[in-house]
């Protein structure tokens, strides 16, 4: 399966967020945008007038991850704005099924994000319903936490229930970076966000490429 890298401006300095973004999209498969409310994780980041505005100024599409409470009210915005991906989190939406479904319809992959702490598998059943699972592997909220092994047997466990040529793509997220991502990657994830392994470099391109061919390498075969 072909892995994709999603690198997070959560790391990025805010201030020239446009510059930031176009330093990693040449080697960036998705540009994932971390919008926190100060509500359902203890911080305050961005909201849709800065993804609309990044949108008409990059072409590598927008992976947004909402970490909001009461996403079912706002998450479809930023699919009509034209973000590539939204994610809400399970643990804060109302019907996740009625959401994933008005995601899609406005045009954007629906994902869904599980906190490490959060099962899979009540969630079995309307795997179907989602283009993208993620899983959190550092409790969300920050950059630059350490990667959380506990959630390993999760990431092997989503990758069985999806199956191993899945169109439902597996993304895993905190913590990622050439120590970690070869052990999310053996156990099943093809989608890779990392922030400040790759903003903390001296060359971010040349992170992303190292990390991509390290999660490369260790896909199960
Ligand atoms: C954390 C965010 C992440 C964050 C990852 O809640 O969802 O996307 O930017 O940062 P790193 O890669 O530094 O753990
Ligand atoms: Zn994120």
């Amino acid at each position: 399966m072909d892995v994709q890298i999603s690198p997070s401006i959560l790391s990025s300095d805010f201030s020239y967020l446009a510059q930031e973004c176009a330093a990693v999209s040449p080697a960036a498969d998705w540009l994932h945008v971390d919008v926190m409310d100060n509500h359902f994780v203890p911080n305050l980041t961005l909201g849709l007038p800065i993804v609309e505005s990044l949108l008409k100024h990059v072409t590598t599409p927008i992976d947004c991850h909402l970490m909001i409470e009461d996403p079912d009210r706002w998450a479809p915005a930023y699919a009509e704005a034209g973000a590539g991906s939204v994610t809400f989190h399970v643990e804060a939406a109302h019907a996740p099924v009625r959401l994933a479904r008005e995601i899609r319809k406005a045009g954007a992959r629906a994902g869904m994000a599980l906190k490490p702490a959060t099962g899979i598998d009540q969630y079995a059943d309307m795997l179907s319903e989602l283009d993208m699972l993620l899983l959190m592997t550092v409790e969300p909220g920050f950059g630059g936490q350490k990667f959380l092994e506990l959630v390993v047997p999760k990431i092997r466990r989503a990758r069985e229930l999806l199956g191993p040529e899945s169109d439902i793509w597996l993304q895993v997220d905190g913590g990622i970076g050439l120590e970690t991502v070869e052990i999310a990657s053996e156990a099943g994830a093809n989608v890779f966000v990392a922030g400040s392994s790759v903003y903390g470099a001296d060359d971010p391109i040349e992170a992303i490429s190292k990390i991509r061919a390290a999660a490369q390498s260790a896909q199960p075969s």
